[in-house]
């Protein structure tokens, strides 16, 4: 009895003498690479990309979220280390797989990075194992896809000789208060020893795991958080759109209903959706929903409208330099802020290329400035820009300075008094904007 593998590995776990390792190095796997470590098991990253390995190696951090210091100290310690090399899976125990999941440029999931990640695993499956994906997914997609591929290779049985789970990973980027150590962490296994092996491995690193009963209702659960945050946002965004026609403000409106301290919940409109979560997880929701003849009409309806926003913000710069006698054509532009929100570094799917785009489709002279991003490129639209180095000299310079994220970073004061026009998307200028003739908000 003793030397069944859901025995040993459970011993593994609990005395931390399992080897972990993390497919994937990225916003989500890194943090997650640092909570095991921190935690005391030997954590080996695997990730294709040699720089971020070399980084890793040399204890130094690409993740604004996790300070070079504390990669630096678990590598000292040899808890931490990453490679490119996937044979180093033969030595793990306990395995979380956190590879992207982005949209086919149809709007359909693309799950090959899960499939190449799962097959460059199945060769190194071995009794004892415990295998959780965190990327997020449609329900199903573990059962799905990964089960039988890592059962054929191997002729191991899920729940007697290896275990499988998805637990979704919630980490909010540049957040402080709730970090991947003390999110709670839900996790749904195969069978109930796949919970119970993934709860407990996650148990010893994290502050609070909620098993539940299935693959399904993890990944689910993942895709509602994501898909209310997406419908609310959409919801605001056209809120905004309303109150635009009404000649209200938005953002008034917005604060005097957060007064109310039961049944509503806060959410802010701006020029779009950005991310790699919020803008794509409820598609593959409706996506998978397609297959079985129904249409998921919130989520479509939502992503219309979030998706139009950018172009309703360049409107609003249109109009605001239209007020000022300037046309968009051959005006200078300074787009302050393009990472897809506040004080962070990721520019995946930020809504300021659209704007940017639209606004150089219009024939504006382009400039940004972001403290976290020094070059942006449009892959589809082949053209890039660099970050403005003095940041006063281009606000003076600016006809009209457009706002598209709000880092907290930026001096509002210095921006208001040297702009000659600012369009706000994001109401940063909250009240030093009050009435300003200067300032128009989305
Ligand atoms: N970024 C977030 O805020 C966030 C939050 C919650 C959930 N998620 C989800 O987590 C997953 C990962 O997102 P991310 O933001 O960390 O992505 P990322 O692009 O930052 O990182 C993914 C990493 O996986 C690596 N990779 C690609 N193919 C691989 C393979 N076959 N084997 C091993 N590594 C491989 C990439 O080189 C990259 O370093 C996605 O499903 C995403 O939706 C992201």
């Amino acid at each position: 009895m003793a030397d069944k593998p859901f025995n040993v590995l459970m011993s593994r776990l609990n005395d931390h003498s399992a080897r972990v390792s993390i497919l994937g190095l990225g916003y989500v796997g890194l943090p997650l690479a640092v909570v095991f470590a921190e935690a005391g098991f030997k954590v080996v990253g695997i990730d294709p990309v040699a720089e971020k390995v070399a980084m890793i190696n040399r204890g130094e951090s690409y993740i604004l979220d996790v300070p070079s210091e504390q990669v630096q100290r678990l590598v000292d310690k040899g808890l931490l280390r990453a490679s490119t090399d996937f044979s180093e899976l033969q030595f793990a125990d306990a395995v979380s797989i956190c590879v992207p999941t982005p949209l086919r440029k149809t709007g359909d999931p693309d799950l090959s990075f899960i499939v190449s990640a799962t097959e460059a695993l199945a060769p190194y499956m071995h009794s004892g194992m415990v295998i959780v994906l965190e990327s997020s997914t449609y329900p199903g997609t573990t059962r799905e896809m990964l089960l039988p591929r890592l059962e054929s290779c191997c002729g191991l049985k899920v729940g007697e000789d290896f275990f499988l789970a998805f637990s979704p990973e919630r980490v909010d980027p540049g957040r402080k208060d709730w970090t991947t150590y003390n999110t709670p962490k839900v996790v749904g296994g195969i069978t109930p020893a796949c919970c119970e092996v993934s709860a407990t491995w996650y148990a010893q690193a994290v502050k609070t795991v909620v098993p539940v009963s299935s693959t399904e209702v993890a990944e689910m659960a993942k895709l509602l958080e994501n898909t209310f945050r997406m419908i609310n946002i959409g919801l605001v965004n056209e809120l905004a759109i309303m109150c635009d026609r009404l000649g209200v403000d938005v953002w008034e409106v917005i604060e005097a209903a957060a007064t109310k301290p039961f049944g509503f919940m806060k959410f802010t409109p701006g020029p779009g959706l950005g991310g790699h979560c919020i803008p794509i997880d409820p598609l593959y929701l409706s996506w998978k929903l397609k297959s079985l003849n129904y249409n998921a009409r919130f989520i479509e309806l939502a992503s219309e409208i979030n998706t139009n926003m950018p172009r309703f913000a360049v409107g609003k710069v249109q109009d605001a330099l239209n007020d000022h006698g300037k046309p968009v054509k051959g005006s200078r532009i300074l787009v302050l802020g393009a990472a897809y929100k506040a004080d962070i570094d990721d520019i995946r799917e930020s809504p300021a290329l659209d704007v940017i785009g639209l606004l150089m489709k219009k024939g504006a002279q382009i400039s940004y400035h972001d403290p976290y991003i020094r070059h942006i490129e449009h892959e589809y639209e082949g053209w890039h820009l660099s970050c403005v180095d003095n940041l006063v000299e281009a606000v003076r310079e600016a006809d009209c300075v457009v706002i598209v994220t709000n880092h907290s970073a930026y001096d509002y004061g210095m921006i208001l008094e040297n702009a000659q026009l600012i369009v706000d998307t994001r109401n940063a200028l909250g009240k030093l904007a009050k009435n300003h003739p200067k300032v128009v908000k989305l």
